[in-house]
């Protein structure tokens, strides 16, 4: 369900009686309706050129007759014409009013501000996070596994019916080498910890740099055994995969993130080439006359990829291909995304563009989400040598963090692991959302559990503090959300925090357009910002700007500001995964 987007509400009312004045039609007049060149200038203006000449009198003169007009409107404070420009200030009272009643509606529907209703009951698939089996879960997963999570979430709330779907990688090179380990190693059959497999891949890729040839030749036998349904090598993969799959989900868990389905490689060795050879037969693959492998061709704007390799195995881009028609023929998506670092996006988009050259109409929904890199105080994790840092070691040293932080402030003793946990863990979340999701960055996790700068900290101290307020006025969040009067808000400083607020729609429709949480971050800090300063100005210079106002009648539309404050904060944290916790 969508609500209404209360700036939308007053910029149609608006172009409604300047439209008419100028006798042109409503669209022509809300496509130039924008922001003024200064802040200061109002909240929205017009250029009156565009419809001079239409109107047959000078831009200045015009612009003079549609401000006129505009006072007329109840929602309009003041409209002045300066040269050919109208510039327009919403009348306070009114639109704080008009915010409140948004996001007492909000409260209804879930998702709150953040809602829309395009994705009307459509189907979308999003692939995220997808990490190769035998190994703990690595810091840099961090991203692709947060940003999946949010847009899932985002997409829900937009009307989607959303499958979260994780492609594990349980095939391939290096689980040939883990079985074949696993046949040297002392341990055979019993269950290892993903440390311990991992270390036994370290180990491989040390043996394979020193004999090559050798190593590859096991892996590959292994490899062929497995496919081969071989009952030595099938239970050996089956401990791996569920050793894997446990740890997997206890650090899925800190993050507060599930899949609906696993679907890992191995599932398409043998559809795989199946879908090799269809694509073989209607022309748009080929086979290389020398090495008899089954590639796609490359052109002007997509790169070649290989579907089957010279020995008739099945290639990590082909398992790729049957997985998306599997997923079409099970999920019957609409849409279907896949997130993954940028650097994979060349042969995504290469494998889309050959299924739609099949024909398969349903592949124009396929969608490459790719996103930047990520660094750890400038350290770039390397599995092959080892030396990954573990995710978990990464969020325990957050949450570590957190806790030292809260130890000096007033917070129960019972809540405090609690609160560490909510703190530090959405500390991590939004440090991987705030940047833009195309941009390479550098996580500092000290930086990320600040109070100060632009963290989930501050947005949640800000919440914190809202709450702390109306406990101490005794009322709870819904009551105070309905009893208080908007229209005794007008205070500037007030008004600011409602437009902070009635920015969420638009912040809502820009991520979801460009597939990016980042909107919703930047939305989230505004509010907390202007709700930070209003109070502040309260409690010190501004006496008559106190929430807890000795007026019984301001107290109570103060108090409503600040629930629907705190409402707005909650709604979008809940979005992106992060807690929202009530005292800090
Ligand atoms: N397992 C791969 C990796 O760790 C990522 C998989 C991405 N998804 C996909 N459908 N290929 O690099």
């Amino acid at each position: 369900m969508a609500l209404m987007d209360p700036v939308a509400g007053f910029e149609g009312a608006l172009a409604e009686v300047l439209a008419e004045a100028a006798s042109v039609d409503v669209g022509a007049v809300v496509r130039v309706l924008g922001p003024p060149r200064r802040a200061e200038h109002g909240d929205i203006a017009l250029p009156a050129h565009p419809f001079a000449r239409v109107a047959g009198v000078a831009p200045g003169v015009l612009a003079e007759k549609l401000a006129a007009r505009a006072r007329d409107l109840d929602v309009v404070e003041s409209a002045t014409a300066v040269g050919p420009f109208v510039n327009v200030t919403w009348r306070g009272s009114r639109f704080v009013s008009a915010v409140v009643d948004a996001v007492r509606a909000s409260t209804q529907i879930p998702g709150g501000l953040v809602a829309g209703d395009e994705g009307n009951g459509k189907t979308l698939v999003i692939e995220f996070s997808s990490p190769n089996a035998a190994r703990k879960l690595a810091f840099h997963h961090l991203r692709g596994t947060v940003l999946g999570a949010a847009l899932a979430r985002l997409f829900e709330a937009r009307g989607y019916d959303v499958i979260r779907l994780n492609h594990l990688g349980d095939y391939g090179h290096n689980i040939g080498q883990l079985l074949g380990m696993l046949d040297r190693s002392s341990s055979g059959d019993e269950r290892l910890s993903p440390e311990e497999l991992q270390a036994l891949y370290v180990e491989a890729n040390r043996q394979e740099a020193h004999d090559p040839e050798q190593s590859k030749r096991i892996a590959g036998e292994w490899l062929a055994l497995f496919e081969a349904g071989d009952e030595t090598a099938m239970r050996r993969w089956t401990m791996i995969i569920d050793s894997t799959r446990e740890a997997l989900d206890s650090t899925y868990a800190r993050l507060g993130v599930h899949f609906d389905e696993y679907r890992g490689e191995s599932r398409y060795i043998r559809s795989s080439l199946e879908v090799a050879d269809k694509l073989l037969e209607d022309g748009v693959a080929q086979r290389d006359p020398e090495r008899g492998s089954i590639f796609i061709p490359g052109d002007d704007s997509h790169q070649p990829i290989v579907l089957v390799n010279s020995r008739g195995i099945s290639t990590y881009e082909g398992r790729d291909a049957a997985a998306a028609i599997e997923r079409q023929r099970d999920f019957g998506f609409d849409r279907c995304l896949y997130l993954t670092d940028i650097g994979q996006g060349g042969r995504f988009e290469a494998m889309f563009a050959a299924l739609r050259a099949d024909g398969l109409e349903w592949a124009q929904g396929l969608e490459f989400v790719g996103f930047g890199q990520m660094r750890l105080g400038g350290r770039k994790a390397k599995t092959r040598e080892g030396r990954a840092v573990s995710l978990d070691d990464v969020l325990d040293e957050v949450t570590e963090r957190a806790a030292q932080e809260i130890a000096k402030r007033d917070i129960a003793h019972d809540d405090v692991d609690r609160v560490a946990r909510q703190i530090g863990i959405g500390a991590a979340l939004f440090g991987q959302m705030r940047m833009r999701r195309a941009a390479d960055f550098d996580f500092d996790p000290d930086e990320a559990v600040s109070f100060r700068g632009e963290t989930a900290p501050r947005v949640q101290y800000t919440h914190a503090r809202i709450c702390s307020i109306l406990r101490k006025a005794g009322i709870g969040r819904e009551e105070a959300l309905v009893s208080g009067d908007p229209e005794l808000l007008a205070d500037p400083l007030e008004v600011r925090v409602a437009a902070a607020i009635a920015g969420v729609p638009a912040a809502a429709r820009r991520a979801v357009e460009a597939q990016d949480p980042s909107y919703l971050t930047d939305a989230v800090l505004v509010i907390a910002d202007a709700w930070a300063v209003y109070q502040t100005a309260g409690s010190r210079n501004r006496v008559d700007l106190r929430v807890l106002s000795e007026d019984r009648e301001l107290r109570g539309a103060r108090l409503l500001l600040a629930a629907a404050t705190a409402i707005a904060i909650e709604q979008i944290l809940d979005v992106l995964g992060v807690a929202s916790p009530e005292a800090m």
